[in-house]
């Protein structure tokens, strides 16, 4: 009986060809409905609901009898609606904080002329905006809470960042304070917080005078041991918030700048326990002077295509910036950690700047070109696998294009579905129809579009009964149900801020992989929350699961003691430190 044991094998084989074929899938790009207004900011504020903010300059949707500048998107319906804002939230930053609301800070004085909105938006450059857990699926009765006479920052401050830190407080760092003709030329070169430390005084900082004046949005990020790492225009350090101490660290290599105007992206790579070793990645941005006046720069000028990585260990560190090339430059990309620990670069352009109207041959009113969502030149986005060795991590297979170019005030975030939410895109001083170049569109883009990982199409594992709020360096289970194709050898369990999308930059988002057991009939997943409140700065995170990189959806889940910050330490403390 050897023959049809041989076939029996054949076909078994076979028939697994095939499930690993299908298995492997395809991305897609699918449109689904139109935002009225430009997605210029975008963070998912609950399950269901993203907020996008954009500026008072004629967005088509209506509040209240005037243009809105803030709208919630339901998920659920594809649809959007208006929400009421007081300040201008043009250029502004936010995060979450320790108890589940989300602040959004700084922006942009008055727009002008005033009267494009009856009664006129208030100057937005001092503004807080307050988003309280929200827990209507529909949004409905939702709400952005301002008071500006009496809940405000410290001083002006437009294109600031701003990110959660361990105490659960947002750090809000630098910004400008007046019409920056493109090069911040009227800098805040400081650092305050919400709620406010120091009898609201700001920090100065070393670092942000030296980066002038291309320092806008700097990129920051809250390491596992609480300090902050920033990069601006080719300079790095460390921050400790405690000891109020700014330590250099190498510059970017190859002259290359990745802050607004010149904006490349940056990200937190995923943390594994035991140690959770940061590495930061720098991608894109420009190498062009900065003593280059903008008129006699180019929107044919072309973007750097060089990432850069950095280990934050003492020997990381004495071995600085390791360069890698992406398949093509990229100017305002943006990253998303995917929950199987990859990280998505999308959306930007191939040649140019950020912003509009200042180079010498602007597209439109563009200082951009060559959207790298270019179907004509095959343009995708990439994928980077972290784990994967030096010269091999980027990787274009199975990723599609579209005809939808995503440039300055575009925004995107990972869902809890596992897709990704695009929208906006708008180089322009205003709504604008129809200002074509090549077969591209450069006008005010209120397309949204998804992209779809290959898993959204497949049977994935799902999970349930995740409580609602865990401590830190606590272990608990849920139940999972693992479709049986699956191999239950590769489980990854991802906790993920998904951060607040504004200027090419993703602040607070963060992925932290969690220690997981799988029960015996592999029903039940029992996992180990983050150390402590250093590693996952207090607050909301989502939980995805991905077996044989087939990721289920994100539950939603409080992570630390969900008080109002400053909030205390809390778990145990991990010694290393950068
Ligand atoms: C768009 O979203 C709605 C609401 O979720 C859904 O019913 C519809 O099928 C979607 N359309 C496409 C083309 O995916
Ligand atoms: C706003 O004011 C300017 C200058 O006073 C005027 O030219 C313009 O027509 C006004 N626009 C609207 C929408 O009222
Ligand atoms: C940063 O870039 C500028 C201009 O390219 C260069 O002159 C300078 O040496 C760089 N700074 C450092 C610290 O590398
Ligand atoms: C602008 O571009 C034109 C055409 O390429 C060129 O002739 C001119 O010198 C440029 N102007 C500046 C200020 O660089
Ligand atoms: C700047 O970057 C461009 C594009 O990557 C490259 O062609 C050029 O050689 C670089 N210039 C310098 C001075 O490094
Ligand atoms: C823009 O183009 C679309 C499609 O051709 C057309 O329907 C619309 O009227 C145009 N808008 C303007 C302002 O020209
Ligand atoms: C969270 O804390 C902030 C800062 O104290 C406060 O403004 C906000 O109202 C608090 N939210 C809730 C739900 O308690």
């Amino acid at each position: 009986m050897r023959f049809p044991t041989l076939l029996f094998s054949l076909s078994l084989a076979i028939l697994s060809l095939f499930a690993s074929t299908e298995l492997k899938g395809d991305w897609t790009f699918v449109r689904n409905g139109t935002t009225g207004i430009t997605a210029s900011q975008v963070i998912l504020v609950s399950p269901t609901l993203i907020l996008m903010l954009d500026r008072v300059l004629g967005d088509p949707l209506q509040i209240n009898g005037h243009q809105a500048w803030a709208e919630l998107w339901n998920l659920e319906t594809n649809t959007g609606f208006a929400v009421n804002a007081i300040t201008n939230t043009f250029c502004a930053s936010g995060a979450f904080i320790s108890n589940g609301t989300m602040v959004s800070v700084g922006g942009q004085a008055v727009e002008f002329p005033p009267n494009v909105t009856v009664p006129p938006d208030a100057d937005g450059r001092m503004g807080i905006r307050i988003f309280e857990p929200c827990d209507d699926p529909s949004g409905l009765s939702c709400t952005l809470f301002e008071d500006p006479a009496t809940l405000h920052l410290a001083v002006y401050r437009w294109y600031p960042s701003s990110l959660r830190i361990f105490d659960g407080s947002l750090m809000i760092i630098g910004g400008t304070h007046e019409q920056t003709p493109f090069y911040n030329t009227d800098p805040e070169n400081t650092f305050e917080f919400f709620p406010a430390k120091d009898d609201s005084r700001t920090r100065f900082s070393p670092f942000l005078a030296r980066t002038v004046p291309t320092n806008l949005f700097p990129r920051a990020f809250a390491l596992p041991d609480g300090k902050i790492f920033m990069v601006a225009y080719n300079q790095s350090i460390v921050y400790d918030i405690e000891a109020q101490t700014e330590t250099i660290l190498p510059s970017l290599p190859n002259g290359i700048h990745a802050t607004n105007p010149k904006d490349g992206t940056a990200t937190l790579l995923p943390l594994f326990p035991p140690e959770y070793i940061p590495e930061i990645l720098v991608c894109g941005g420009s190498n062009t002077s900065d003593s280059t006046p903008s008129e006699k720069l180019s929107s044919q000028d072309p973007a750097s295509d060089q990432c850069t990585r950095i280990m934050l260990t003492p020997e990381g560190i004495a071995k600085g910036w390791v360069a890698e090339k992406m398949p093509e430059g990229r100017m305002m990309p943006e990253m998303v950690l995917m929950p199987n620990g990859q990280v998505l670069i999308i959306n930007g352009a191939g040649t140019g700047y950020a912003a509009y109207d200042s180079v010498n041959d602007t597209i439109g009113n563009s200082n951009a070109d060559h959207p790298v969502l270019n179907m004509y030149q095959n343009f995708t986005p990439v994928l980077y696998n972290p784990d994967a060795p030096l010269g091999s991590r980027f990787s274009k297979e199975g990723l599609p294009t579209t005809d939808i170019a995503r440039l300055y005030h575009s925004g995107l975030t990972l869902t809890p579905s596992g897709n990704i939410f695009i929208a906006g895109s708008n180089p322009n001083p205003g709504v604008i129809e129809n200002a074509t170049f090549n077969t591209f569109i450069i006008a005010s883009e209120f397309q949204v579009e998804f992209l779809n990982p290959p898993f959204m199409s497949l049977d994935r594992p799902s999970l349930s009964e995740i409580p609602g709020q865990v401590e830190f360096n606590q272990k608990f289970a849920f139940s999972i149900n693992i479709p049986e194709i699956l191999n239950t050898n590769d489980i990854k369990v991802a906790l993920m801020d998904m951060g607040y999308s504004s200027h090419a930059f993703h602040s607070s988002s963060r992925l932290v992989f969690m220690n997981a057991e799988l029960s015996e009939d592999e029903k039940s997943l029992t996992v180990t929350t983050p150390p402590n409140n250093r590693v996952y700065p207090p607050g909301p995170a989502y939980i995805f699961v991905t077996v044989d990189d087939v990721t289920s959806t994100g539950t939603r889940v409080m992570v630390g003691n969900g008080a109002a910050p400053p909030v205390k330490d809390q778990g145990i403390s991990v010694s290393r430190q950068v």
